[in-house]
């Protein structure tokens, strides 16, 4: 029986819900322990050691990885552990899940599988985008089952598949990732804009936030200088006051992409029990 070890940071619950689906089968037959990244980032080395094979699975920003993700993966141990990526997309990201692989390979690791997964799309203060939020449920659930059953039975066959590895995918990837990283530099500090007139002073996004970007001043949310610019406070603010990109901010949230999908769900424990 193999060991398999899957870390996983989700914004708005898509990456969740396809970390729980590989999860699902590998358990079928081995064993498979998921962790939260946003609860992990002090211990990941020591979780990985008795791993056969290390999985993570991230959003993906502009071709690129979250801050957070990024930063996780340079705080582990070198390890020439087995290990696999996948992201979750809306549209096309180029080569999204190879990039994660190629930083786990500085860290020593050998990536021997890398999957991209459609999911709906989480930005919604660009409101044409939300135009795909009419969201049907059952067809996320039938075709993200069958991709992570087929992803995970290639990682138990250990027949290699990396998607997004070759030249042209490298192409698409980087001509997204370099404006986007540029970008991503001046936004984490400030990146959340807050309408102070609708802010009620709830603090549901101080407790949300993966982070710990986000504060309390004068009875208004405030933002820090380290936003992983995942959209969960603007899609969960009660009253609408946040935003990224456009200022008429966001009329549909994104709330997930299972009916009942909460946001505790992806919450540290201790904070699961404050809202
Ligand atoms: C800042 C940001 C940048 C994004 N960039 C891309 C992109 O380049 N390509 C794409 O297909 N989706 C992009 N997306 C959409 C997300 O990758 C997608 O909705 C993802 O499944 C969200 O996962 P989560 O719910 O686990 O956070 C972006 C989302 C955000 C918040």
């Amino acid at each position: 029986m193999k060991k398999i070890v899957l870390f996983y940071f989700s914004g708005t619950g898509n990456t969740y819900y396809v970390a729980k689906k590989i999860m699902e089968y590998f358990r079928k037959s081995d064993i498979c322990d998921l962790y939260s990244i946003e609860k992990h980032l002090a211990d990941g080395s020591d979780l990985i050691e008795s791993a056969d094979i290390v999985g993570i699975g991230y959003p993906i920003y502009g071709s690129s990885l979250p801050k957070i993700v990024k930063d996780f993966i340079s705080s582990l141990k070198t390890s020439n552990k087995i290990a696999f990526t996948f992201c979750t997309q809306l549209m096309f990201s180029g080569d999204g899940a190879a990039y994660g692989g190629r930083l786990l390979k500085k860290r020593g690791f050998v990536v021997k599988w890398q999957e991209h997964f459609n999911m709906p799309n989480n930005i919604t203060d660009i409101r044409i985008l939300t135009l795909r939020h009419k969201m049907n449920y059952q067809k996320i659930e039938k075709r993200i089952s069958y991709k992570t059953r087929k992803f995970v039975q290639r990682i138990l066959s250990e027949r290699p598949y990396k998607k997004g590895s070759n030249f042209f995918s490298l192409l698409l990837g980087l001509s997204q990732r370099v404006a986007y990283e540029k970008m991503e530099l001046n936004a984490y500090p400030n990146a959340i804009r807050i309408k102070e007139e609708l802010c009620n002073g709830c603090t549901l996004c101080t407790l949300i936030c993966p982070t710990n970007n986000l504060e309390m001043k004068d009875g208004i949310a405030v933002s820090k200088d380290y936003c992983t610019l995942c959209y969960r406070c603007i899609n969960h603010c009660p009253k609408k006051a946040m935003y990224m990109i456009l200022k008429k901010g966001v009329k549909h949230p994104y709330h997930g992409p299972f009916e009942d999908f909460k946001i505790k769900m992806v919450l540290k424990d201790d904070i699961q029990n404050q809202i």
